[in-house]
Order: structure tokens, then C-alpha cells, then sequence
């Protein structure tokens, strides 16, 4: 490449250079000292003569969290035709033309783009109206859920260390805000009201949005991504709700981050095992068990008991929690009984001839697809499916 030098002042050059020097010097030892004295420095963590943010590349994480996110982006227009979303590239339109193209006649009807009249048609020849509101009132919970999991995700990013985390943070972000709007459509697609935020689940969301630094790593993504991880496990293998293994593929992703993170920026003792921190963490999840008691009615009509259902989670997410570094009042083996003492007494009042039950050994995700995703990262906590 040629280009066509031009004249410069050289004096002035170097005078501009002197000047930024100079200042530099200043506005960074001016930072530098009121960060010292616990005012706002600098504000971004951010080291640029590393070009790096603080804490490192942290490449584990980013080949584990956003590598592995991007390979397994999704996209609506292909998992969900009967949405209104265009977010196919060209070249995915056109493989799935061809892909079109290749199939036998039989094949194209069983899988055709189908628009949003049919797809609300086969909503109603699945369901009854009853078991539409009841997988409205499930599937909403974790619709509002996304709300928060996209503003809490978002907050993290100012959070943590290193650069491979917030690539990391940034996929999940990405995904949240599309779990968001595409979960809403097909909740929407039910033609059913959908109903508001239970005070419990406002409860559960507003404490982890509210919860201190990494604290919102144990309430949303070990917590509330536990749940709604469960439920799409739950509801995956339904008519019409296909779509919902890819959101269960990208909530495992989610629940393993804090624990993946850990690994190379250990939660502090303290934060960790405080009796406080611990105090606050049973509170922030205390919310959850009377949400079960409000979703028995719904998970009933579709032939779940919902102690099974809490059993599975709550196992599954006190496992990551201690995994994490999250310490609760009492650890797991102490812990899981009491709940389990719970929910036999309150079932022992509203269900005639109720024997006691280990709910905690219950499994409700369906589908071994989804059984292995959930063993990779529940490991000895994961359902067992025959
Ligand atoms: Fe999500
Ligand atoms: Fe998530």
C-alpha cells in the first residue's frame, strides 16, 4: 500500500505527545488515589496497558461459556416458523429451502413452516382449554422469570473479573433477552390471559435483582435457573413446545457458570461462609416453597405432583449451590429432610390417605435428551430416566 505522506509540524507533535503524557500521569494517579481512599476511581475494571480487563483472559471460560454459546446459537425463525421473527442469515434460509427441497412429500407436511393460525390450531387440538391456562400459568412464571434473568444477567457484567467472564456474561445476556421475547410469543400463541407475577415469584426475583455481588449468581443462576430449567425439562416433549429443549440447553449453560467462574475467582470465605451471607441466601430462596404451593393446582391438571417437582429442583440446586461455594444455614443432608418433612406434613393435611414419601429422590425432566444434559452438569443429583 502506498500512501501519500503529509508535512507535519514536528515540534507540535512532540508537544502533544509531552502534554498527554503529563496529564495522563495526573488523571491516573488522581484515580488511582481515590480508589485508594474508597471514592470512585476509575470506573471501568479495566486495565488497558494489559488489554485486558482486571482478572485476565480466563480463557477457560470464555471457550466453555461464549465459544460454546455461539456454536450453539439458535435461531427463532428456524426453531419457531410460526413466530414473527426474522432472524435466520441468508444461508440458513437457503439450507433450509434445500433442506425443504430434499424431502419426500410426506416428510414437507410433517415439518412445513407452518404460520401462526396453524400454529395456535394445533395448540387447540392438543390441549383443552383447561390444560392451555395450566401450561399458561406455568410457562408465564418462567416468563417473567426471563424478565429478571435478563436484568440480573446484565448487572453480573459489572460483577465479575477477567475478559472470558464477561464474554461469557454477554452470551447470557444475549440468550435471556431472547428467551425473553421468544418465550413470550409462544406463551401469547395459547390465546389465554396470561397472568401476573405471584408475590412469591416477585418476592424470588426482586431478592436476587436486589441481592449483593455474587449473591445474584446463587439466586438466579442456581435458583431460579434451576426451576426454569426443570420446567422445560417438564414440558419439552409436548405438543407444540418442542422449542423449549433449546431453552433448556442454554439454562444447563447458565446453571454451570457460577461454579465454572469459581474455579478461577473463588467466592471469599466469607462471602461463602458467613453465617449472615448464608442467612440471606436461605431467605432469598425461601420464597420458592410456597410458589410450589401456588403451582400444584396447574402442575396437577398436567399430571405432575408438585412435590416431586420441588423435590427435584430443590435437590438439584443445593447441589450447585454447595458446589459453587454457596453455603446454607444447614448443608445438604440436613436440609433436604427438613423440606422433605415439610411437604409430607402439608400433603398429610390436604391429601386423603397420604403415605410419607422421599420427594427428594424425584425426577420430573422427561426426555433422556434432556436427562443428559442435566447428568453433565447435576453429575450424582441428575435424574435417573429408564
Ligand atoms: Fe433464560
Ligand atoms: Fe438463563
Amino acid at each position: 500500500m502506498h500512501f501519500q505522506k503529509r508535512p507535519l509540524n514536528e515540534r507540535a507533535a512532540a508537544l502533544n505527545r509531552d502534554v498527554e503524557r503529563v496529564v495522563n500521569t495526573g488523571v491516573r494517579a488522581w484515580d488511582a488515589l481515590k480508589a485508594r481512599i474508597g471514592l470512585r476511581g476509575r470506573a471501568a475494571a479495566y486495565d488497558d496497558d494489559a488489554y485486558e480487563f482486571i482478572g485476565g483472559p480466563s480463557e477457560t471460560l470464555r471457550k466453555k461459556h461464549y465459544d460454546k454459546s455461539l456454536r450453539l446459537l439458535w435461531k427463532a425463525e428456524q426453531a419457531a416458523p410460526w413466530s414473527t421473527f426474522r432472524d435466520a442469515t441468508d444461508g440458513e434460509r437457503t439450507l433450509l429451502d434445500a433442506a425443504d427441497k430434499a424431502m419426500t412429500a410426506d416428510e414437507r407436511a410433517a415439518r412445513t413452516r407452518i404460520t401462526s393460525a396453524e400454529f395456535k390450531a394445533l395448540l387447540d387440538r392438543a390441549y383443552s382449554l383447561e390444560e392451555k391456562k395450566a401450561l399458561v400459568g406455568i410457562l408465564s412464571a418462567i416468563g417473567h422469570g426471563e424478565a429478571y434473568a435478563w436484568l440480573v444477567s446484565a448487572s453480573m457484567l459489572g460483577e465479575v473479573q477477567s475478559t472470558g467472564a464477561r464474554a461469557a456474561i454477554t452470551m447470557q445476556v444475549l440468550e435471556e433477552a431472547k428467551h425473553f421475547v421468544v418465550l413470550r410469543e409462544l406463551i401469547q400463541a395459547f390465546d389465554v390471559p396470561v397472568p401476573r407475577l405471584s408475590v412469591w415469584e416477585y418476592m424470588l426475583l426482586e431478592g436476587c435483582l436486589k441481592a449483593k455481588g455474587l449473591d445474584r449468581f446463587f439466586g438466579m443462576n442456581v435458583l431460579v435457573e434451576t426451576i426454569a430449567l426443570s420446567i422445560f425439562g417438564l414440558l419439552a416433549d409436548k405438543p407444540g413446545l418442542e422449542i423449549l429443549r433449546l431453552f433448556h440447553l442454554d439454562e444447563s449453560r447458565h446453571t454451570a457458570l457460577p461454579a465454572n467462574y469459581f474455579k478461577e475467582f473463588p467466592l471469599s470465605t466469607w462471602a461463602s461462609k458467613s453465617p449472615s451471607r448464608r442467612m440471606s441466601r436461605f431467605m432469598m430462596a425461601l420464597p420458592a416453597v410456597p410458589l410450589v404451593l401456588l403451582l400444584e393446582a396447574d402442575l396437577a391438571v398436567i399430571g405432575v405432583d408438585a412435590f416431586e417437582f420441588a423435590g427435584s429442583v430443590l435437590r438439584k440446586a443445593i447441589h450447585l449451590a454447595e458446589r459453587g461455594g454457596f453455603l446454607l444455614p444447614l448443608p445438604s443432608a440436613q436440609l433436604m429432610p427438613i423440606f422433605n418433612a415439610v411437604f409430607n406434613a402439608y400433603c398429610k393435611v390436604t391429601r386423603p390417605g397420604h403415605t410419607f414419601r422421599n420427594y427428594m429422590v424425584a425426577d420430573t425432566t422427561r426426555g433422556s435428551a434432556e436427562a443428559d444434559v442435566e447428568r453433565e452438569i447435576f453429575g450424582h443429583a441428575a435424574p435417573h430416566v429408564a
